[in-house]
Formats: C-alpha cells, sequence, structure tokens
C-alpha cells in the first residue's frame, strides 16, 4: 500500500494515465510510479530502516500538529518566493538528493534537473546518481543545483568531487552525515534488491562504489571509509573550495552545534526519510530544538514526511528556512519522467499557496510560530 493511498480523492480514475491532468495528487503519481517502476527498486525507493517507525512517525508528526488559520486577509497576491542560502528560489522547498534516478526512469537526473530548474525549485544531486555531475549540470545549467557528498575512502577521492562540483556550477556542497554504516532495511531485502543489482554510478571513477558494500553488513564496515571520521571533516571540506557546507542529517542540538561550530552554514534536520536509525524521531519533532540550538546562527532546513503544503507551512512555522521533498520527487519521474516531477513541484506550489491563503499568510516571511496551533487531541 502506497504512503499516500487513502488520501486520493474517489471517483473515476481519469482516463489517459500518461496525460499530466490525470494526476490530481502526489498520491496519483505515487501509484503510477509503483506500477512502473521495478518491484525490487519500487521497495528500495519505499521503504525504510527495520520495523520502520521512524519512516512512519515523519508522516504522523505532521498529523499531530495543528494549523491556526486567519481570515479576511486579502490574500489576492501570494508571494512564496525566498532564498536558501543566498539562492533565490521560487519556493521554500527542494528536491533532497537520492541516489540512482536512471533506474526509475531514462530521463534520470537530468530529468529532475530541468523540471526543478524550470520550476526555479533548488536541487541537490547524490554523489550516487545515475548520470555524471557534469551531465546534471549541462541538463538544466541555470541551477540552482547543489552537490550531495557522500565521504569516499581515499579523501583524495573525496576532493576530485569536490573541485568536479564547482566546476560544473553547484552552489553548495551538501555533507551527509546519518549513513556511517548502512541500516538495516528489510522491505529493500526482502524485495529482492541484491548486491548484483545495484545500478551503474555516474561518477565514475571518484566513486569507490561504495553502494557495492551495501549487500551485507559485513560488506559494508568494509567498504564504507566515513566509519572512522570525525567533526573535523567538516573543517577539511571547507578547507577545498569556498563552497557552504551544509550537514544532512542532524537530529538534535548538540550535533547541530558542533557542525555550525566547525563551520557548517545550514543544516538539514532529517532522518534519511526514515532510512537509518529506526527509533530516530520524527524530522518535524526534532525541528525545535535545533531551531533553538543554531537557528539564529544557520540556516536551517528539514525534510522527512513532506508531502503538502500544510507539512510545509508546518515545518516553517517550526523554524525551518526551506524542506526537502524525497520520494515524492521518484514518484514524479517514476510515472512520467521530467514531466512527472513537473507535475510534483506544481501540485506542491498550488497546496502551498492554498495553506497560505487558507492561514492569511501572504508571503513565506508572513509564517511563523503563530501559525501554528496546539498539537491534535489524541
Ligand atoms: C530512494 C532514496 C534514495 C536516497 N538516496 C540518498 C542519497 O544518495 N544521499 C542522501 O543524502 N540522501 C538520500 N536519501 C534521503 C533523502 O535525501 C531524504 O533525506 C529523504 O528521502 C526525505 O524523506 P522523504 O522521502 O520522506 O521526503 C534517499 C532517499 C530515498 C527514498
Amino acid at each position: 500500500m502506497g504512503e499516500l493511498s487513502g488520501s486520493r480523492g474517489v471517483g473515476p480514475r481519469a482516463p489517459q494515465e500518461t496525460s499530466e491532468e490525470a494526476f490530481l495528487s502526489l498520491g496519483d503519481l505515487e501509484e503510477a510510479a509503483s506500477r512502473k517502476v521495478a518491484p525490487a527498486f519500487w521497495n528500495y525507493v519505499q521503504g525504510g530502516a527495520a520495523e520502520e517507525i521512524t519512516l512512519r512517525d515523519n508522516r504522523a508528526a505532521f498529523h499531530r500538529r495543528t494549523l491556526r488559520p486567519r481570515v479576511l486577509v486579502d490574500v489576492t497576491e501570494l508571494d512564496p518566493t525566498t532564498t536558501i542560502l543566498g539562492n533565490a528560489v521560487r519556493a521554500p522547498y527542494f528536491v533532497c538528493p537520492t541516489a540512482y534516478h536512471g533506474s526509475i526512469h531514462p530521463d534520470a537526473e537530468m530529468g529532475t534537473a530541468r523540471a526543478a530548474s524550470a520550476a526555479g525549485i533548488l536541487a541537490a544531486f547524490s554523489t550516487l546518481s545515475s548520470a555524471s555531475l557534469e551531465e546534471i549540470a549541462a541538463a538544466a545549467p541555470a541551477g540552482p543545483r547543489w552537490f550531495q557528498l557522500y565521504l569516499q575512502p581515499e579523501f583524495s577521492a573525496t576532493r576530485r568531487l569536490v573541485e568536479r562540483a564547482v566546476g560544473a556550477g553547484y552552489s553548495a556542497i551538501v555533507l551527509t552525515v546519518d549513513l556511517p554504516v548502512l541500516a538495516n532495511r528489510d522491505r529493500q531485502a526482502h524485495g529482492g534488491f541484491a548486491l548484483a543489482a545495484w545500478p551503474p554510478l555516474g561518477n565514475g571513477a571518484d566513486i569507490s562504489a561504495p553502494a557495492r558494500g551495501f549487500g551485507t553488513l559485513e560488506d559494508h564496515f568494509t567498504l564504507r571509509p566515513d566509519t572512522g571520521v570525525g567533526w573535523e571533516i567538516i573543517d577539511r571540506l571547507r578547507a577545498l573550495s569556498d563552497l557552504p557546507i551544509v550537514v544532512k542529517g542532524i537530529l538534535t542540538a548538540d550535533d547541530a552545534s558542533r557542525a555550525v561550530e566547525h563551520g557548517a552554514r545550514a543544516v538539514i534536520v532529517s532522518n534519511h526519510g526514515g532510512r537509518q536509525l529506526d527509533g530516530a524521531p520524527a524530522s518535524l519533532d526534532a525541528l525545535p530544538e535545533v531551531v533553538a540550538a543554531v537557528g539564529s546562527r544557520a540556516e536551517v532546513y528539514l525534510d522527512g514526511g513532506v508531502r503538502r503544503g500544510s507539512d510545509i507551512v508546518m515545518a516553517l512555522g517550526l523554524g525551518a528556512r526551506a524542506v526537502g521533498i524525497g520520494r515524492p520527487i521518484l514518484w514524479g519521474l517514476g510515472a512520467e519522467g521530467e514531466r512527472g516531477v513537473r507535475r510534483v513541484l506544481s501540485l506542491l506550489m498550488t497546496d502551498l499557496l492554498t495553506t497560505m491563503a487558507l492561514t492569511g499568510r501572504r508571503r513565506i516571511s508572513e509564517i511563523d510560530a503563530s501559525v501554528l496551533g496546539p498539537m491534535r487531541p489524541t
């Protein structure tokens, strides 16, 4: 059953499944993608760690919150634009880095990059992309785009990746820190995502194919490089280029403070979409303590379970500057390639504008803590 199934409207399915207009909600794209993407890979996309408690809680956390409407505000003109680390963007959400877009649709990361850039949306691309980071940049030269870094066993390879990202016009390095080892992912394992099935990677010789080590935990401990890495890695990375460092995978005030003390310009409150530490808090629940610790010194973003305009407004009300969208981008890509990603981004935009109107917020700077009501009674 899909994450969003049950939330779609009732009524007959639109006859032309391949038409954009058939996709009235993200759940429609999820369902279309579930039929088109190879089952083993679909389990990889949809699954989380272990019992998927954290995966489910990422959504449930939004359901526990309430929004306070504000009526009789002139909402004729709504402005969802903002900046993310100085990049002007058309909305306060961005495309999360996710691996292997080429296994979802032949448009691969180029389709995602074109769709995001055309929509004026920031997109982050994974070290484990199917296309090379240069091909992705060439597909949508205007960006804006960030490069997500997984550390390589040799620092020289890490350095080359950063240099390539600088050369290809990426405007930040997103260092993912919540994957020193790969979690046990039961659904993925049972779904048959075997070692042999790991798809080809686009970034060439600089990638030590860490994914090849994802077959068993033993392989993983031997092949993954970053089990022995500490906070000084941020200092080392900062010395490589002028690009700002965004640390992704922070869930506590302590870790957020450390990241910022080491020079991170932003942190992403994230549990990797419930794919790493099962039992970790929902991203939305972890957000307030991180904002309290570093919100005045760094930008704070959130990802995990963001599916609706109301989710975006809740996260912004709790102090996030922007939110990341993970799986829904892959649903769009799986459903219709680049066009499906465009559809996901435009559905989110419509939904965000609707929520802004209903909460009487005409621009992003008007979304503050007063937009949140009490927790929903259980
Ligand atoms: C299929 C898949 C692949 C992912 N690959 C990466 C990756 O390569 N690097 C990374 O930092 N995060 C990766 N993530 C995590 C996302 O960046 C993001 O944190 C998460 O998907 C957000 O939650 P959501 O899917 O509920 O929106 C991946 C997530 C998924 C679902």
